[in-house]
Parts: C-alpha cells; structure tokens; sequence
C-alpha cells in the first residue's frame, strides 16, 4: 500500500505555508490530533476534570492499546509519560544498581541518559562506553566481548538524534539475551519513524516521545517495561494513588503492570492526542512510513552532496530519516534562520545535547534536515535551492 500524500497534507495544515523539515524536533501534528485534543479539552470545560475522565474513558485509555500496538507489547506494559527523558529516568532508577555494578553505554546517549549516568558514576557504579564499529554503530562484537564480565544493564539509543545512523538493535538484544544485564533502549527518534518490536529486540525498557516522528502532542511520551521483569525492579522514586494503593498504614502495594510508572496527575488531552496520533501512524503504516522517510532523505542527501560547499555529516551502515550536514563558511545557525525566512524549517543539534557523538565527530553543531512522510520531493528541491543561495 502506498500512502496518499495528498490526503497526509490535507490533514497536515502546516503544510500549506511550510516546507517543514525539523520533524526530528517536533514534527507537525494531524488535524485529527488537534481536534481529539480540543474536543476532550471542550468536555473537560463542560463537565469538570474528573468527570471528563469518566466519560471519555475509552478514548483516554485508546493510548494504551495503540502503544501496544506500535510496540508489539501488552497494552499493560505501557505508562505514559512527559517525554521521553522521564521515560528513561523512571526506567534507569527502577534498576537496582548498587556501587561496584556495571553499566554499558552507547555513544549515541542523549544528554538525559548522560547525566542520569554521571550520577550512576558518583554512586560508585561503573559506566563503560561500548565503542562503536567502523560505521558509528555501536559494535555488537565488541559488546559481546564486554558482556562476558558481569553487567547490569545495557543503555542504548537506537537512532542518533545528530546523524542518522540507526543501531542494530535487534542483534544487540540477541547477544544480551543469554546474559543477566537488562536492556534499555532508547527509541525517541525511532517511534514513529519505522517499525518497532519489542519482542524482536528483547528489550526490557523502551522510552518514546510523542511530538516527534509520532506527531503526537508536547509534553507526551511513553514508557515500555516489560511485564516479567516487574518484580526484580526497585519502587518507582515518585509513588502515588495511581502507582500503588494505601492498602495497610504502613505499607503500599503498587500498581499492576507499568501504571506504577506513572502518577495520577497528568494532562488527558495530550494522552488523548498521542492515542490520537498514534493510531494516525498506524493507519498509514509504520512500514510505508520507514519507505517513504527514508527514500525522500536519501534523494536529500544526494542533492546535499551536489551543492559543493556542503558536507553531509550523517554516519552508519544503515540511515534513516534524519539528514546533517554542516556548511565551509556559514555558520548551522545562520542556514537556519536564513532558511526560516523562506518558509522552511530545520533545526541544529549541537554538542551538549549528544557530546560523545560531536565529539568523535569534531563540530560543535549541525543543520537536521529530516522529512517526515508528508514532506514531498518538490519541496526537498526548494530547500536544495534555497540552501545553495544561501552557501554560496
Ligand atoms: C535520542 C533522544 N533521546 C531522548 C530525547 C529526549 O526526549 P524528550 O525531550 O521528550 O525528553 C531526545 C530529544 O531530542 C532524543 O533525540
């Protein structure tokens, strides 16, 4: 099946007056997603919060069964989130890591997953860098090597938000099976972007964000755990009515499945937009979506070697929809702005976001030009065009 880009871009109204191309940001929602949005928040306005809740029960909780669905996993392995650093924080402190235990770390780790490892570090865990193989992927003979000595967990992050390559997730959940360590994996520049299976790659933890490749609301995202590894995790850091019940004085017993992730105050509507959006991506397909993104940013990244002065900075065997590329005299900011004014948009990752990926690369930042499948080949040309006025 292929998709019907004119009805994509009926239903995208940004994309009258944008060639929008920061869809590795946040990309643009349906107006379907709007419209879910509006019309829970109208309900809410009418008949109160809790009320609200009540009625629309079954379009609130839409968000779990097509998470499910999306992941390949139980609707109950689901919590929602604000994002996905909160995703990757609950899941991180939910391992019981003691000083002396190890952690592996890809290279592609975003700042949230940094930080959240110099803290692991200053509580005497050891945090080793897997290296990466000759493409930039994290290299999965290399890991296998390192999982020999005892290990906890294995973090990773599946595709780079600063240069396109997609890891081999699948092979490095084969080589993790055989072992204890339980595997993290950070799916936020995935979900949305190509087919995700949690069971095809043995993950124990996958975190998403909604506003990105998912077209979903701000302030959304998801969090995976896997049912069968509930009980070897410790209690979630923030507990309350929705993660447990006060069942004795003194003690609690937390929720069934993932809904101990998650805290009973949060914004319905943006779970009702990102259930909403969700299943937008499911009716076009997540196997059209992967063609169509990655064949209109290969025909980017060609055009992008023809303009003389531009050096496409994407690493990786395998390449997805995002496409960097840097410029000989003019600074990422300036294309940016420069490009804005045109009525196209693209955004400019920069080290302290992915430090260990700019680092081996040696910029401090790049141009993300990443279509979405909405985008057309016309307008990858303007932004072609554009772009070589402005570098000369
Ligand atoms: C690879 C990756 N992981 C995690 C995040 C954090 O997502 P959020 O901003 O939803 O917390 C981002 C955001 O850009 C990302 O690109």
């Amino acid at each position: 099946m292929m998709i019907d880009i004119t009805r994509v871009r009926t239903d995208t109204p940004a994309c009258e007056n944008l060639a929008y191309f920061a869809n590795a940001g946040a990309s643009l929602p349906a107006r379907s997603t709007l419209a879910a949005q509006k019309n829970y928040l109208d309900l809410e306005a009418r008949v109160g919060g809790y009320e609200a809740r009540t009625v629309a029960a079954s379009q609130v909780d839409l968000f779990y069964a097509n998470a499910a669905a999306l992941l390949n996993s139980e609707p109950g392995e689901i919590a929602f989130q604000s994002g996905a650093s909160e995703a990757w924080w609950r899941a991180f402190l939910s391992v019981d890591l003691q000083p002396g235990d190890r952690v592996l770390v890809g290279t592609t780790e975003f700042q949230s997953a940094a930080f959240g490892l110099m803290q692991a570090r200053q509580r005497g865990i050891v945090v080793e860098m897997i290296p990466d193989d000759a493409h930039g992927q994290v290299d999965v003979n290399a890991l296998t090597d390192m999982l020999r000595q005892p290990t906890k967990l294995v973090c990773l992050t599946q595709i780079a938000m600063s240069n396109g390559l997609v890891n081999p997730v699948e092979r490095v959940g084969e080589v993790i099976k055989d072992t204890d360590a339980l595997y993290l994996l950070d799916a936020c520049q995935a979900a949305g972007q190509l087919p995700l299976d949690v069971q095809a790659y043995r993950c124990d933890f996958l975190t998403a964000t909604g506003r990105k490749w998912l077209r979903g609301p701000r302030g959304t995202g998801l969090l995976y755990v896997r049912g069968s590894i509930l009980d070897d995790l410790v209690d979630p850091v923030f507990v309350d009515g929705q993660s447990a019940l006060w069942n004795t004085t003194d003690t609690y017993q937390l929720s069934e499945g993932s809904a101990r992730f998650e805290l009973g105050e949060m914004n319905p509507a943006g779970k009702v937009g990102l259930g909403s959006a969700i299943g937008y991506a499911l009716d076009v397909g997540l196997d059209n979506i992967q063609d169509r993104v990655r064949s209109l940013a290969a025909s980017m990244r060609d055009q992008l070697w023809q303009i003389p002065t531009i050096t496409v900075t994407d690493r990786g065997e395998e390449q997805c929809g995002i496409v960097t590329f840097i410029s000989d005299g003019v600074d990422p900011i300036t294309i940016a702005t420069a490009l804005r004014a045109k009525g196209i948009s693209v955004s400019i990752p920069s080290t302290p976001q992915s430090r260990f990926m700019f680092e081996s690369v040696g910029v401090d930042a790049v141009v993300r030009a990443a279509p979405h499948y909405y985008n057309t080949e016309e307008e990858i040309s303007r932004f072609i065009a554009e772009l070589g006025g402005i570098v000369g």
